[in-house]
């Protein structure tokens, strides 16, 4: 991701400054309600089992929760959790290191999954499979194997770029959970959640103003919410309100829906340069000079969720969303497309 994406959404250690805001249960973990569900009752059923829970991907946009849940389950299974990631391992042997270190059921996290060295993902296939290292010894005619038996534990991976992952290795895990942008209900709950961890005022209005211009993203949320806290101290005695809030956020240059460079860049793209589309990805990728993985699975959840585009079999379209929102009238081939989408026929 380049500079200019404004409200830069990665994983920085002022995510949680002092107070930590990272839920630790799945009861205080807010929305996806869905994949929350379903883990709680793998989680329950492995434990009553006495085994190891299922390997576990977790998919999906940056700063919505994937790290978060991973030491959730953890600990909600009550047990160790050792965290590596993709490029932290730069030899197999690293990683042959730590799969021998886990002990019976513990979990490892392995973040950005999908940078994970070829050769090394290798390794991690008999390991996930039958909980065993495959050692070779010798070279050339000589060379032997040896199988190292491992205790049985739990891999949870994370990625942002599911498309990334090679087959062989998705095929591994058991449980594959998709996480989704927040919706503003959920946002405002998270804002309200933070604002009290930190104890700072702020005003049902205010929350659901940030929560709206936080792009799905707890993350986001959190950070804007510490953002405009600076602004209410400065200006308003602390206390957080409606105005306060539309202030700190116009003068920090977060449009009112939230998106920034990246989102604008695809709309403008898709609305201006191609008529509102139908656009291949790879076309939109090359028009606007970004990866179409990272347009897949970064960019494009939240301006489907807003309604500004849609994938169909034929490529992206603009929706009528979209066009309000660059303030664009429609030309007559964009109006044609788009009341012929309103029977949703077109759809995927
Ligand atoms: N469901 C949630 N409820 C409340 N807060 C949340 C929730 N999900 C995430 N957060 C907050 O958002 C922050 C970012 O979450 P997290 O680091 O888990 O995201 P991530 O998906 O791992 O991101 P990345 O892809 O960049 O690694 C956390 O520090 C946490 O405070
Ligand atoms: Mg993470």
């Amino acid at each position: 991701m380049d500079d200019k994406r404004f409200i830069a959404n990665r994983a920085l250690t002022e995510d949680d400054g002092d107070v930590s805001l990272r839920p630790t249960t799945f009861d205080e973990y807010i929305g996806q309600d869905k994949v929350k569900a379903n883990l709680k009752v793998y989680v329950a059923a492995s434990k009553a089992r006495g085994e190891a829970l299922d390997h576990v991907l977790l998919y999906g946009p940056p700063g919505l929760g994937k790290t978060t849940l991973a030491h959730i389950i953890a600990s909600e299974l009550g047990v160790e959790i050792k965290v590596t990631s993709g490029p932290g391992i730069e030899r197999a042997a690293n990683l042959a290191s730590l799969l021998t270190n886990m002990q019976e059921r513990d979990v490892l996290f392995l973040d950005e999954i999908h940078r994970l060295n070829h050769s090394i993902e290798e390794v991690l296939y008999p390991a996930m499979e039958d909980f065993a290292l495959d050692i070779s010894t010798g070279k050339g005619a000589g060379a032997t194997s040896i199988r190292l038996n491992l205790n049985k534990f739990t891999l949870i991976g994370a990625t942002t770029r599911a498309g990334m992952l090679t087959g062989p290795l998705r095929d591994r895990f058991g449980v594959i959970c998709r996480l989704e942008p927040y919706s503003a209900d959920d946002l405002v709950r998270i804002v309200k959640r933070s604002a009290k961890l930190l104890k700072i005022a702020i005003d049902d209005d205010a929350a659901r103003e940030l929560a709206s211009r936080s792009r799905g993203t707890p993350r986001i949320a959190n950070r804007l919410l510490k953002r405009v806290r600076d602004f209410a101290e400065v200006y308003n005695d602390g206390v957080i309100s409606l105005a306060i809030t539309q202030k700190a956020l116009t003068d920090m240059e977060i449009d009112p829906l939230g998106l920034d460079y990246n989102d604008m860049k695809l709309l403008n793209a898709l609305v201006k340069k191609f008529d509102g589309g139908p656009t291949g990805l790879d076309t939109l990728a090359a028009a606007i000079n970004e990866d179409a993985g990272t347009i897949e699975d970064v960019i494009e959840p939240y301006l489907i969720q807003l309604g500004f585009i849609a994938r169909t079999s034929r490529g992206r379209i603009a929706l009528k969303a979209a066009y309000a929102h660059l303030h664009v009238t429609p030309t007559k081939k964009a109006t044609e497309q788009l009341s012929f989408l309103t029977d949703g026929s077109q759809y995927e």
